[in-house]
């Protein structure tokens, strides 16, 4: 949009959140709340966004990591219009722009809520215009008064007084200010009042009164303005974003069993087709194709998943690419840079670690493969076990395609099993097999006849 400027407060520590870290932080579907609301106000289109922030300004920068935003330090929090004049400097640069200042906190809002109000400012040339919302329970929330002329101000919760306090129009914390007559006013705002802060909302009342042109637009959208200060609205928070997003997913042909009890984070892709479980948890830049299982309690972080792979129950994928047509599960457990190739099978309780496992390859029972390649058509028998650490290092398993490991192999790095070689069922091997052989090492078996039938006399 021409000539507007965002400038989103966010210094505030967040207190009642009780944490070390600032609020605008805390993560919600996977990203700090700030990215939310950067991602809303981005969809306007301005020319430049602008970020107050206070403690950790650091941290703030690099989690939120993006480039069309600059940050705007402010050293000590006395207030929203404090924060305002913290931005002085970049406010100044164009006064023929309209700025949009925004709280932080409101990750549900969306663009298409903040249009209107902007459009509304424009096409009425105002000097302000701020949103309000018509509110059954509007504690907490500054109100809206208008006098016999016709002024507006804003009293704050504190503030008010009992007769204010049942007014239901609130302030939602959204304004769009002409930039010259929010410079204009800034210094005239004091911190008379009950937290000694510098309120924004007292500009309204001094532009009322100076009888610039202001503009009121009362939003309907009460859902998406409703701010996050504790950590019990950040979950309540989490729960409309979460389900925002399986909507948008199942409008695209995913199935969900049960939004209420699926997790999947904001960044994540899934193609058409697939089926999803309750209680699938999908974190990160995960990506998922088309035609899917997702069985119950799957958990995937970061990963990438093909077409037509049918993730079984309870399996917990991190980091790991995972190809077309694999089946992976029950109860697997795939760690970072583990790559199932096309077509392999990975059944119960398995463990892979930086192992690439070949196409059509199968484990299918109780083995651990650690820093492995495996070729194609390998059979790892039940309780295989690559024996990678020696308490120092790392060391790697190279298995050649069709190789056959016997159940219970325990497999010494470093050691290479060559193509299309068979290991004797519990062999524990510590040189490399060649190419077609067969390796077997394990005491021969002893027996003693009548052995048991003599004990049983004693
Ligand atoms: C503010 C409004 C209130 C409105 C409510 C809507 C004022 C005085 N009051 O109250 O009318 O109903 O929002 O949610 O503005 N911040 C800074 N620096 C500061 C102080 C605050 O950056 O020095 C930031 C906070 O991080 C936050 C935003 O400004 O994102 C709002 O501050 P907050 O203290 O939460 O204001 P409210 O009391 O909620
Ligand atoms: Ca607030």
């Amino acid at each position: 949009m021409d000539s507007l400027c965002v400038l989103v407060l966010a210094a505030g520590k967040g207190t009642r959140f009780k944490s070390h870290r600032v609020k605008v932080l805390h993560k919600l579907m996977g990203k700090p709340m700030l990215s939310w609301i950067l991602e809303s106000v981005s969809g306007l289109d301005p020319e430049k966004i602008y970020v107050v922030v206070g403690c950790q300004k650091e941290e703030v920068k690099s989690e939120v990591n993006r480039e069309d935003v600059a940050f705007v330090y402010q050293a000590e929090q006395l207030g929203t219009a404090h924060a305002v004049l913290a931005a002085r400097d970049a406010i100044e640069t164009d006064l023929t722009k309209d700025i949009l200042i925004i709280n932080g906190d409101l990750p549900l809002l969306r663009t298409g809520t903040l249009k209107p109000l902007v459009e509304k400012h424009k096409r009425e040339k105002n000097d302000l215009t701020f949103m309000s919302a018509e509110m059954e329970d509007p504690t907490g929330f500054g109100r809206l008064i208008f006098d016999k002329e016709g002024r507006i101000r804003i009293v704050e919760e504190r503030e008010a007084t009992a007769e204010q306090k049942k007014i239901k129009e609130a302030n939602v914390g959204i304004y769009v200010f002409n930039a010259e007559a929010l410079l204009e006013t800034l210094p005239e705002i004091s911190n008379d009042n009950k937290k000694s802060e510098y309120y924004l909302t007292d500009a309204i009342e001094i532009l009322s009164t100076k009888g610039s042109r202001i503009g009121v637009f009362r939003t309907e959208s009460l859902e998406e303005i409703v701010g996050v200060n504790d950590r019990f609205e950040l979950a309540s928070a989490a729960r409309k974003l979460r389900l925002r997003k399986i909507k948008m997913l199942a409008e695209e042909g995913i199935t969900f069993y049960d939004p209420e009890s699926t997790w999947i984070e904001a960044d994540v892709k899934i193609g058409r087709d697939s089926v999803i479980y309750p209680s699938v948890v999908i974190e990160g830049k995960t990506v998922i194709g088309k035609e899917c299982v997702l069985s119950p309690s799957v958990h995937i972080i970061d990963s990438h998943i093909g077409d037509g792979v049918k993730i079984l129950t309870s399996t917990v994928i991190q980091e790991s690419t995972i190809e077309d047509h694999v089946k992976v599960g029950p109860f697997a457990h795939l760690r970072p840079e583990t790559v199932l190739k096309k077509g392999s099978k990975v059944g119960n309780f398995v463990e892979m670690k930086k192992t690439v496992f070949g196409e059509h390859s199968k484990a299918g029972h109780l083995s651990y493969l650690g820093d492995s390649i495996v070729g194609k058509e390998v059979n790892i028998g039940a309780g295989t076990i690559t024996c990678n650490y020696d308490g120092k290092k790392k060391h790697r398993t190279v298995i050649e395609d069709g190789a056959f490991i016997g159940s219970g192999v325990e497999l010494v790095a470093p050691v290479k099993i060559g193509k299309n070689a068979y290991i004797g069922a519990g062999s524990t091997i510590t040189k490399d097999v060649a190419p077609y052989s067969l390796a077997v090492s394990r005491s021969p078996q002893k027996q003693r006849k009548d052995w048991a039938r003599k004990r049983r006399k004693d």
